[in-house]
């Protein structure tokens, strides 16, 4: 049976994939079952930093494969110590929690926020998201998601969060009077969401009255993080210091890790047996993830800014374009024909962008080759004049 036959017959059909199987990949190029080549700019959403089969990545992957795949947390392991070093050192965070995907990092990041509000503040136990967010599919970061869209049908969800309008501090004001709080996450641009960032003095004004109240702040990075925006975590391009920083997606590099940074404030205040996960802190992952951090660094960041500044300047105000928002390799481009229409065009010259809401998304590798993001971004071009 062809692939996309046993796909649809045997997995559960939650996903409207697209009619194409990849197969391989080197860099920013992959490849389909029928031998026709792409350059990818969707990165399995902001998984693939450094593109496919990265040569480095497989070696430090391979490496650790080749001595244990797995120990489990009764045990200590030195993949996961050094790369939870590696994150602390770099976001002066105190402490890690490692999980395998961003809606188990945001879960941790809850249930923290959570303990801090019932042992610290009383009892007040409320956070306090934003519209239009997106924090994950269990039921918990469902009920953080500020989305009505995604909780049909699958009520009831967790108690105790309120959602308020995106740049909008009175809102957040109103919800802290309101209501019984101990957090406010949000992610520095909504990527689900539409690409659509937070302004700074919205996020600045956050941080100021989240530490007039008490509040904590949760940055949910799962998309943002890892050098996605031209910073290694999204929230350091706006002044900001977290309490709490969720991650998943580019840390592993193509491998299932998710990382909750606990500050300060939140330091110690999961203590053994309150939280766990199995594969959490794999060392496998956490070996992948070591070598991916060690690779974020000032000469890959100004090259995401750079290639971020060649996308929106070709785009911008360019036929067919309406708009172009975003942050550094994170940009969506609202067109004027139908996003699905631009997405199709767009494959059909060699070309792999991907979808938020009724923009085209584009998340290249963040090292993606000039030559090849230049002949990418005349496609769009193209299609969306024509
Ligand atoms: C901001 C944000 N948070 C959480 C998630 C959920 O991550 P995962 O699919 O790894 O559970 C996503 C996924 O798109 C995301 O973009």
């Amino acid at each position: 049976m062809h692939i996309k036959e046993l796909d649809q017959k045997y997995v559960a059909p939650t996903y409207a994939r697209f009619d194409l199987c990849l197969v391989k990949g080197e860099g920013s190029h992959v490849w389909d079952d029928e031998g026709h080549e792409y350059i990818d700019l969707g990165t399995g959403i902001a998984v693939n930093g450094f593109g496919v089969a990265d040569a480095e990545w497989i070696a430090a992957v391979t490496e650790q494969l080749g001595k244990i795949q797995h120990t489990s947390n009764l045990y200590y392991s030195e993949p996961c110590a050094r790369l939870a070093e590696q994150l602390c050192l770099r976001t002066g965070m105190k402490q890690v929690f490692f999980s395998n995907s961003g809606a188990e990092a945001n879960e941790c990041a809850i249930k923290a926020a959570r303990k801090y509000g019932e042992t610290k503040l009383g009892g007040k136990t409320t956070i306090i998201t934003l519209k239009d967010s997106f924090h994950g599919r269990t039921i918990t970061t469902l009920a953080a998601t500020g989305q009505d869209v995604f909780h049909k049908d699958f009520l009831p969800l967790t108690e105790g969060f309120v959602h308020a309008e995106a740049n909008n501090l009175d809102d957040v004001k109103r919800l802290a009077d309101e209501n019984p709080c101990c957090a406010v996450m949000f992610e520095v641009v909504q990527g689900e969401g539409g690409v659509r960032p937070l302004t700074k003095e919205f996020l600045q004004g956050l941080e100021a009255f989240a530490r007039e109240r008490d509040l904590l702040l949760i940055a949910d990075e799962v998309q943002t993080g890892n050098g996605r925006t031209g910073e290694l975590y999204g929230y350091m391009n706006f002044g900001i210091t977290p309490d709490i920083v969720s991650t998943a997606k580019g840390l592993g590099g193509g491998l299932p890790i998710g990382a909750t940074m606990l500050g300060e404030r939140v330091e110690n205040i999961l203590t053994a047996g309150m939280h766990g996960s199995t594969f959490g802190g794999n060392p496998i992952a956490a070996a992948g993830a070591l070598n991916i951090l060690s690779r974020i660094d000032d000469a890959l960041l100004a090259g995401v800014r750079e290639r971020s500044d060649y996308i929106w300047n070709e785009l911008t105000g360019t036929e067919g374009v309406v708009s172009v928002t975003g942050l550094g390799l994170m940009i969506g481009i609202e067109t004027e024909k139908d996003a699905g229409e631009v997405i199709a065009a767009c494959r059909e010259h060699g070309v792999l962008v991907i979808k938020a809401k009724h923009k085209v998304r584009l998340l290249p590798a963040l090292n993606i080759p000039m030559d090849d993001l230049k002949k990418a971004v005349a496609v769009i071009k193209e299609v969306c004049k024509k």
